[in-house]
């Protein structure tokens, strides 16, 4: 059924780029969409004065492929990944790609590089990057009238080094989104936004930035790349609720495990700075991140220690984490609709 795969170390991919065979692209021109197609041209030739190129008029995604443990591969909720570019499109000014035509095409592009999905048990994962941008030439301040909408892939390993180790964050003195800025979607903007302050706090030897509300710089958002979830010391799960962080499918995914799996509490509230050391565990999540713990959190010298230590994930991340995954991959019977099977 599937490909000969490809001769990669599976066991020791980070999450980088690897070029693979086949992309999908699809030119939205004088107000529709082309019939798209697969291609294996892997550069983008734009007009200098390109709409992405001068006013970062550019969103994107992130969704996994998996090899589950009977052998299918599969995507993990492509759908929530085509709505959530659509609001990303909206606030952008951009066109709407069709979600049935996103899904289509992960599915097209994933089934056209199954070469590159890493076996089951490899502790890999084939990451899709859907994006869209401004490809025609502007250059007053507004929308492009052409667009570009492409998925790419590419195999990797945890985003983290270290896999599970628990992370030590630092809390930034930069902030990531304004208020009532564009925070809750997946902008390109948004991550240049971010730049500085994680090669500043990566010199200073924290692995991630924890960002705080821009109104009040009081509260907990999320880090460059993932939503928290917080375990509190009778074991039930708080995330922060917030109108500038990206809504994770990840975490709305884990909610829902815990509470119809795991049976615990789950509770979406504002989370304040002050209160961190009450939790006994953290974890960032997203689709790259998968759950990552965290040990540490340095509030500009003052240590806030997770109760849950330095050592290993704490006990409610690692089932959480075990669960999630193992319906990732077919070993746990999955909810209605969550699993796409490609092949
Ligand atoms: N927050 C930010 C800023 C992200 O870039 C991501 C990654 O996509 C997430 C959260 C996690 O979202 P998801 O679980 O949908 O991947
Ligand atoms: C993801 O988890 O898909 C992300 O986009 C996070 C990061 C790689 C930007």
């Amino acid at each position: 059924m599937s490909a000969e795969k490809k001769e990669i170390d599976w066991g020791s991919l980070g999450f980088g780029y690897i070029q693979t065979e086949k992309r999908y692209v699809s030119n939205y021109k004088e107000g529709a969409w082309d019939g798209g197609c697969l291609t294996e041209d892997a550069n983008v030739v734009l007009n200098e004065c390109a709409g992405v190129l001068q006013y970062a008029q550019t969103i994107f995604e992130g969704l996994k492929a998996y090899t589950t443990e009977d052998g299918h591969i599969v995507a993990f909720r492509p759908d929530l990944n085509a709505e959530r570019m659509e609001a990303s499109a909206r606030r952008l000014e951009m066109p709407v790609f069709p979600r049935e035509r996103f899904v289509d095409a992960v599915t097209s592009v994933v089934r056209a590089n199954a070469a590159y999905v890493p076996p089951y048990g490899s502790g890999a994962t084939l990451y899709l990057r859907p994006y869209m941008f401004g490809s025609d030439s502007v250059i007053g301040v507004k929308p492009s009238q052409e667009y570009q909408f492409r998925i790419f892939c590419t195999p990797v390993g945890p985003y983290f080094k270290g896999g599970a180790k628990p992370l030590t964050l630092c809390v930034s003195d930069f902030d990531r989104a304004a208020p009532h800025g564009t925070g809750s979607i997946k902008a390109g903007l948004n991550y240049a936004m971010s730049l500085h302050a994680i090669v500043g706090a990566h010199k200073a030897g924290f692995d991630e930035n924890m960002y705080l509300d821009p109104g009040t710089r009081t509260r907990v958002e999320e880090t460059g790349g993932a939503n928290f979830l917080f375990v509190t010391k009778d074991g039930g799960v708080v995330t922060p609720k917030s109108d500038s962080i990206l809504p994770s499918i990840t975490r709305r995914s884990l909610l829902h495990v815990a509470k119809e799996y795991l049976g615990l509490e789950v509770s979406e509230r504002e989370v304040y700075l002050d209160e961190l050391g009450d939790f006994a565990e953290c974890g960032l999540c997203g689709t790259a991140a998968v759950i990552s713990p965290v040990g540490k959190i340095v509030d500009h010298g003052r240590e806030i220690c997770l109760s849950s230590g330095m050592a290993e994930m704490g006990p409610v991340t690692k089932k959480l984490y075990d669960t999630l995954t193992g319906i990732q991959m077919g070993r746990i019977q999955a909810p209605e609709g969550w699993i796409h099977v490609i092949e």
